[in-house]
């Protein structure tokens, strides 16, 4: 069995591509919708809520753990590891590779939340895979809360205009590739893909999925 969290909805996003690559694997999900947002908050209570939601599925008894939650993937997944002896898998990693594979011009954006983007561990793993990427980053504080509260959407004034707001820079930036930092994201992703033309969205959660799949090596 494995085990998918995220601080809300947004990690269903992977838990999809999940069951997609292993329809017949049983697959536990857990949102912390009570506390969520995560990404304004501290490392430390970060952490602290991290290390609560993994136990939670160990004790459901889960063999391996996809922590399909940016913001957890950035700050706390070496104290996860410390912690549980099972495989645990974050985004960060396999949205950078899948970012340096797909990007032709070597400039890259990242957005995330606050915590994400504070930690720079995105840009610490796409440098690793792809040294001399240009890399323009931006957090998103509303993004989560939006798609918490159903914004969503292509017609959503609301969402529409907080993307304009957050993605004006990497608008201007010449960026090929964008990796969307956080799981929640890609709900937003139809207008996100209308202001910025052409450019190649990463989808953290289900780069993840792909590569927990690929570790444990059960595709059905
Ligand atoms: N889906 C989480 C992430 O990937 C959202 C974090 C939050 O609750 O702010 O970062």
């Amino acid at each position: 069995m494995i085990g998918v969290f995220d601080s809300g909805l947004g990690g269903l996003t992977a838990l999809k591509e999940l069951h997609r690559l292993t329809p017949g694997e049983e697959l536990i999900y857990f949102g912390d919708t009570g506390r969520v947002p995560y990404g304004t908050k501290s490392a430390g209570i970060i952490t602290k809520f991290a290390l609560q939601d993994a136990a939670f599925l160990i004790s459901q008894g889960v063999d391996a753990i996809l922590v399909a939650c940016g913001t957890v993937s950035t700050t706390a997944l070496p104290v996860l590891r410390d912690r549980f002896a099972v495989p645990i898998i974050g985004v960060v990693e396999p949205a950078a590779r899948a970012a340096a594979a797909a990007t032709e011009n070597g400039r890259i954006g990242i957005i995330g939340t606050t915590a994400t983007i504070r930690s720079g561990a995105f840009e610490r793993a796409v440098r690793s895979v792809s040294p001399d990427a240009e890399l323009i980053s931006q957090d998103c504080p509303l993004f989560v809360p939006l798609v918490e509260s159903g914004f969503v959407g292509r017609d959503c004034s609301i969402a529409r205009l907080a993307c304009e707001h957050y993605l004006a820079r990497l608008r201007q930036s010449g960026i090929d590739t964008l990796i969307l930092g956080c799981t929640h994201y890609p709900l937003l992703a139809p207008i996100i893909a209308e202001l910025l033309p052409g450019v190649r969205l990463i989808n953290t959660g289900e780069a993840a999925a792909d590569a927990l799949v690929a570790l444990l090596g059960r595709f059905q």
